[in-house]
């Protein structure tokens, strides 16, 4: 079975400071490091590393070939990554403050000048029971999943970052959803988690959903039941891409048949790990490291 990731192939730029700028103020950063990111990229490297078969599709402009480097070097397939000679690659501003924390300013580019003919091309050449995994980071959502759905893909969903567009999607296609509790707040409208697991499942009955709670951890529903996990202790350097190693992390063990408690702990090391180290794909770990990395829960 395949994982197609489409989504956002973005080149970060890290600034590490001591405080979040503030209204008006002109702030000194410490460093500047220039990574490979965006959700999609992020996803397709952190699915990789779990050890599923993935495929990005996307676009990018001239000066992101080094995020395709990227891609290439973790053998995930790119022949449908698209390349527009006229827009610059989506890029990203990221803050980084002294506790770890991480705010960061999107700029879509090449992300958001995705064709229907190109969502058609890329489409064509997976079937039904093959994984679509998205987040928000790109253009054509609701042609996507409804192109996907109408082939009996299985789509997965990272509702990152939320907005109106994407509540006009036909979210009833998605079969997960793995998402923070502010995402789950704005789709069911409760910042309660267990409420807002309960009011998505009521609005679409056949769908599996995640939730991830920062410090306190994730809950999963998984159309029975709704299991609880912790996260693990580590000293957070950068947490971008925390959510991303998890959901590539999670879906792979979905995928491979693991029990619900046992992937959620495995997602949740994962990006713990991520978190330890700066940068968004870089500081995604091998199955292998997780593997053999011992923490404790918090
Ligand atoms: O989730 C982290 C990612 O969000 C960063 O890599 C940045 O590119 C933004 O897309």
């Amino acid at each position: 079975m395949k994982i197609l990731v489409f989504g956002s192939l973005n080149i970060d730029r890290r600034y590490t400071v001591d405080h979040f700028v503030m209204p008006g103020e002109t702030l000194s950063s410490q460093a500047l490091g220039t990574f490979s990111g965006g959700k999609g990229l992020n996803q397709a490297i952190a699915c990789k590393k779990a050890g599923s078969d993935v495929y990005m599709a996307g676009k990018i402009g001239t000066d992101g070939a080094f995020l395709l480097g990227e891609l290439k070097d973790a053998d995930v397939v790119t022949k449908h990554v698209f390349i527009d000679e006229d827009e610059f690659s989506g890029h990203a501003i990221i803050q980084v403050d002294k506790n770890g924390q991480n705010c960061i300013i999107l700029y879509g580019g090449t992300n958001r000048t995705i064709t229907q003919a190109e969502v058609d091309e890329v489409l064509a050449d997976f079937e039904a029971g093959d994984i679509l995994l998205l987040q928000n980071e790109i253009n054509a959502m609701d042609y996507i999943i409804d192109k996907a759905s109408e082939k009996g893909m299985l789509i997965a969903l990272n509702p990152s970052p939320m907005d109106d567009e994407l509540l006009k999607c036909d979210l009833s296609k998605v079969t997960y959803f793995i998402m923070n509790e502010i995402e789950a707040a704005a789709i069911a409208g409760s910042e309660d988690p267990d409420k807002a697991i309960e009011v998505l499942h009521e609005k679409y009955p056949h769908s599996k959903i995640v939730v991830t709670l920062g410090g306190d951890g994730s809950k999963y529903f998984d159309g029975e039941r709704t299991y609880q996990h912790g996260i693990y202790s580590v000293k957070a350097v950068d947490t971008t891409a925390a959510g991303d190693t998890f959901t590539g992390y999670f879906l792979n063990g979905i995928l491979e048949g693991m029990q619900p408690l046992e992937i959620m702990s495995m997602a949740a090391k994962a990006s713990a790990i991520a978190v330890s180290r700066p940068g968004a794909a870089d500081s995604i770990p091998t199955k292998d490291e997780v593997m053999a990395t011992a923490l404790e829960l918090k």
